[in-house]
């Protein structure tokens, strides 16, 4: 199995690199991205190329050069920088997906894209959001992930082309830094809290989101593209979990363990009108039934590993 992270760089593919290499062997798993400096540090420990996803010519070059079988396309600009320049988050976003599945059609690849909470609106039940609901999101970043999960069952029932993959919550990881998402607070609490002893957030204290902790998304990458196709009765995509809270339920949990903790808000109103839009609860529950979703991080044990992880890195 030969497989191309392209986007590696960012907060999901630092970490997915070596967890494939560890599944499916260290020379079988190529990083592509397309800053070079990320590239420079990718090839520390990985084969690491530099790839433009948006260049037809060089992402085929490397689907043959590596022989590539699957495919995780993690290119993406994220919600709220995705209001700041929609143009550009709907070439980047549904441009990278283009190419990446027309390239599976003819390369016979399988393709993992992400989805979202962010692919809900407010029309969308927020409490246990079901797998099947109304899906009319407020943002271009939302857009993109309903128009990418229509695509990639097109291209699988027009094409059979293997498309699958998850609609994921706020990833909280200590890795990459994810950058211009609605959910980052939920990240950089931990860093600033242990720098600075202080943080603002920019969502309201009471806005519940879904997350998962970085070892889950990670599992469900993997779980779901080996999952046997004849027990998927969905593809594109599935609602995952681990845990839903609000600012203020993680920051009195934070504040247990670090008792000299501030914590205040400076609401950012894009972000907080975003947040307002999407589920307060998914329902996971096709996951766990079709393909084994079963998450291991909560609330309790994630913060403890965090702040245990940051803390590390004698910021
Ligand atoms: N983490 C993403 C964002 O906040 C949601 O998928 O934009």
């Amino acid at each position: 199995m030969n497989v191309l992270v392209v986007g590696a760089g960012g907060q999901i593919g630092t970490e997915l690199i070596p967890h494939l290499q560890k599944q499916y062997g260290q020379d079988n798993i190529i990083a592509a991205d397309l800053k070079e400096d990320v590239v420079k540090r990718l090839k520390e420990g990985s084969i690491a190329i530099t790839l433009d996803a948006l260049d037809i010519k060089n992402y085929t070059e490397a689907i043959k050069k590596y022989k590539i079988d699957r495919i995780y396309n993690l290119v993406a600009l994220l919600s709220a920088t995705g209001e700041n320049n929609p143009q550009l988050a709907w070439s980047v976003n549904m441009g990278a997906l283009l190419n990446s599945l027309e390239l599976a059609r003819e390369f016979k690849c399988s393709v993992f894209t992400p989805s979202s909470i962010g692919a809900f609106g407010h029309s969308t039940p927020h409490n246990l959001t079901p797998q099947d609901t109304i899906m009319r999101p407020n943002t271009m970043y939302g857009v993109c992930k309903v128009s990418g999960e229509l695509l990639s069952d097109y291209y699988y029932s027009r094409f059979g082309v293997d498309t699958r993959s998850v609609r994921f919550p706020g990833i909280i990881s200590n890795g990459a830094l994810p950058g211009g998402g609605t959910t980052d607070y939920a990240v950089e609490v931990f860093y600033d809290i242990i720098k600075k002893g202080h943080y603002t957030s920019p969502i309201p204290e009471n806005s519940f989101m879904d997350m998962l902790y970085i070892p889950d998304a990670l599992d469900a990458c993997t779980q779901l593209m080996d999952a046997d196709p004849s027990k998927l009765r969905h593809r594109n995509s599935f609602n995952v979990t681990a845990m839903s809270f609000t600012p203020e339920i993680l920051f009195n949990e934070i504040k247990k363990r670090i008792p000299e903790a501030i914590f205040d808000y400076n609401v950012n109103p894009v972000k907080a009108e975003i947040a307002s839009s999407w589920p307060d609860s998914m329902d996971d529950s096709c996951a766990r039934e079709e393909w084994g979703w079963n998450p291991k991080w909560g609330l309790q044990e994630m913060i403890d590993d965090m702040i245990c992880a940051i803390r590390k890195k004698n910021l």
